[in-house]
């Protein structure tokens, strides 16, 4: 027997509750807190269980609730030796006792772990989730594609004061999650672009973006000119409006983050990719899961990005998005 952990954002335990319910039914819930939840399974769990939901940020084996740094390094086994330190929601972003669960654990095992958070791939990453009532939840995963390297599912962004959106922190958090190779020259389009934050932090790479969108860019983002001249193209239509002559003909990389639900969007998209299929590198589709039957359909909806051509479909909650999930296909 034993125990799967998985952290989520704090309002989307029930979605990770129904994923599970609906597709591993031989997890049964033992533990439930914003943004946390632990399950248990006859089999054992190892480090490497797989993902049990897609808005499951930090997941693995639960081996045990904790009060003492000694009983909290007995779990551990030798080789683990990356060391996660987080809170779960319930601290409401009190950071000091997640620090002091982590001196007080290094300070018990001097040289027990390695200095630094960022976790290679193939490294086993010890979790110490600390609970608002001084215990800590050990828990053990293996870094690897898919996850985040940081403390709690993190991907740290400076998001400059002038980006216009949001999205600025979701294109950067993509492209690190995803280890995307976008760079200086490469040409994307993205529909659903105003205001304007993923485009402009597209630009401030060097990439050239053109905007589908029939809202009003942010005018510091038209005006903006990146490294080797890149700039922001507005095109004020919508997907169903554009043609693909307004478009350039060589893309690198195409986003979609729309108000509009998947089926709707993915099916705008066929008409489009066609036309790109030689050069395109990659794609980050922002799938809009605003209801009980859009999220069931997950699958469904991976295997339409997939029909576009897409070899390599991955979809994870980055820590910006919010009730939306974010689908990285690669060719
Ligand atoms: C979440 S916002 C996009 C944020 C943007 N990606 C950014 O980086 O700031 C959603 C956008 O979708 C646009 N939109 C809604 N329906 C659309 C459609 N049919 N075609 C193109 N854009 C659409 C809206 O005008 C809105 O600007």
């Amino acid at each position: 027997m034993g125990f799967v952990f998985a952290s989520c954002a704090s309002d989307y335990v029930a979605h990770v509750k129904e994923d599970v319910s609906r597709d591993l039914p031989a997890l049964r819930l033992a533990y439930s807190r914003p943004g946390f939840l632990t399950f248990k399974i006859d089999d054992d769990v190892p480090p490497e269980v797989p993902r049990p939901s897609p808005w499951a940020r930090v997941w693995g084996s639960s081996l045990g609730r904790v009060r003492r740094p000694d009983d909290a390094l007995a779990l551990l086994p030798a080789d683990a030796r990356r060391l996660h330190v987080w809170g779960l929601a319930e601290l409401d972003g009190d950071e000091a006792p997640v620090a002091q669960a982590e001196t007080t654990l290094r300070e018990a095992a001097p040289e027990r772990f390695e200095a630094e958070p960022r976790a290679r791939a193939g490294e086993l990453v010890v979790d110490v989730i600390v609970a608002a009532d001084g215990a800590w939840l050990v828990g053990l995963h293996r870094h690897g594609p898919g996850r985040s390297p940081f403390p709690g599912g993190d991907l740290p962004v400076e998001v400059p004061a002038d980006a216009p959106s949001r999205a600025f922190a979701k294109i950067e958090q993509a492209i690190a999650w995803a280890d995307l190779p976008v760079a200086g020259g490469h040409v994307a389009v993205e529909i659903g672009s105003a205001p304007g934050g993923a485009a402009y932090a597209l630009a401030r790479r060097g990439v050239s973006v053109w905007g589908v969108d029939p809202g009003a860019m942010a005018p510091h983002v038209l005006a903006y000119v990146g490294p080797g001249g890149a700039r922001v193209h507005h095109v004020q239509e919508t997907l169903a409006g554009v043609r693909w002559e307004m478009l350039p003909r060589a893309v690198d990389w195409l986003l979609l983050d729309v108000n509009l639900a998947p089926p709707v969007a993915l099916h705008g998209l066929t008409r489009l990719v066609p036309a790109w299929r030689k050069r395109l590198r990659g794609a980050v589709l922002t799938l809009k899961m605003n209801d009980a039957i859009v999220r069931r359909g997950v699958a469904t909806w991976l295997e339409r990005v997939a029909a576009l051509g897409f070899r390599d479909v991955l979809v994870t909650h980055l820590p910006a998005n919010h009730a939306e999930l974010c689908v990285i296909a690669r060719r």
